[in-house]
């Protein structure tokens, strides 16, 4: 048995505990709910490794006070660190690792999901149905829109903005724009008849379909707002399955009460669990409970590339998935 002690935060699935066991003296959280300030204090002085999740908020302060940590990485479950005070972290010489690339195409079919649920009111549909109030076909109910022909802006050309973009050219035959801090490559883009937007000024407008893909942070923090989202058409639909910061939700709320926009999909929100009773009372409006990666093949994947870190770093690599120090 290793004498190198890991600390899972949450339950991960049982063939990832398993394998966890196999390498490493861990122990799981039973309680599978967010760890208190005084027991992340606690884990940082007891575990060489702690492995956390999107839904930790591990904030600069709880580092405040620890001079000399016996944690020496943090193996994130999940592709955003932006719930990570990735500096404070830094200074106590702690490591941080994500899992990339093994939840880009659960991430990007979720995405899409949206799209097709917004644009076919799949979920006015369902909650009919569900209430005992359908009364049968007729021409005019619940008329939808078309997803083929139509054009889908994207925020954020990494993996997943790719991965999504692929599908909505080449599986629904949409016309793709996208807004990224580069172009993609030549040879990427012409494939997908991709078209790069250097501001979003110029790709809004243009828009039928929106999806937001960029990562979390001070950087993306609010990027749409009252004014991006006034660039939008009228019979635009908005879809975020990256962080619920990079919108700001009242300008949101705001743009679809006053039919600024035709509609929204949210997987993420700005302080989840909580979702605005504003929110939760429009139809128009397609709400999930951030299941971006959330299929058993996934979160399987995720699970053992945090293992996969944590297997590389003990035996004294620089881990796969290092985000910092860089
Ligand atoms: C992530 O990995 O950052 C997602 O939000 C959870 O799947």
């Amino acid at each position: 048995m290793s004498d190198i002690k890991v600390l899972l935060t949450r339950h991960l699935p049982d063939e990832v505990e398993a394998a966890f066991q196999e390498h490493f003296d861990v122990s799981l959280n039973p309680s599978d709910t967010p760890l208190a300030d005084d027991q992340w204090r606690d884990a940082l002085q007891n575990f060489d490794a702690i492995c956390p999740t999107v839904t930790d908020n591990i904030h600069a302060d709880l580092f405040q006070g620890i001079s000399s940590p016996r944690t020496r990485i943090l193996a994130n479950f999940g592709v955003g660190f932006n719930h990570i005070a990735l500096s404070a972290a830094g200074k106590l010489g702690i490591s941080i690792t994500n899992t990339p690339d093994v939840l880009t195409d659960a991430t990007a079919d979720l995405a899409m999901t949206i799209l097709l649920m917004l644009a076919r009111r799949a979920g006015e549909g369902e909650r009919l149905v569900r209430s005992k109030q359908w009364s049968g076909w007729y021409p005019t109910q619940l008329l939808g829109t078309m997803v083929s022909g139509k054009t889908l802006g994207i925020i954020g050309m990494g993996r997943i903005g790719l991965a999504t973009a692929q599908r909505a050219s080449k599986g629904f035959g949409m016309k793709v724009l996208y807004h990224n801090r580069k172009p993609l490559h030549a040879e990427v883009q012409g494939d997908l008849q991709a078209e790069y937007c250097g501001s979003l000024e110029a790709m809004l407008p243009r828009c039928d379909y929106l999806s937001l893909h960029c990562p979390g942070g001070d950087a993306t923090r609010h990027l749409l707002n009252a004014d991006t989202l006034s660039l939008l058409p009228k019979h635009a639909f908005v879809i975020n399955t990256s962080r619920g910061d990079v919108i700001d939700e009242d300008a949101l709320i705001a743009a679809l009460q006053n039919g600024a926009i035709a509609g929204a999909g949210l997987d993420v929100y700005a302080r989840e669990p909580e979702i605005p009773a504003s929110l939760l009372a429009m139809k128009n409006v397609v709400l999930l409970p951030h299941l971006g990666s959330a299929t058993l093949e996934t979160r399987t994947a995720m699970g053992l590339r945090v293992l996969k870190n944590l297997k590389a770093f003990f035996a004294g690599y620089s881990p796969p998935d290092l985000v910092s120090p860089r």
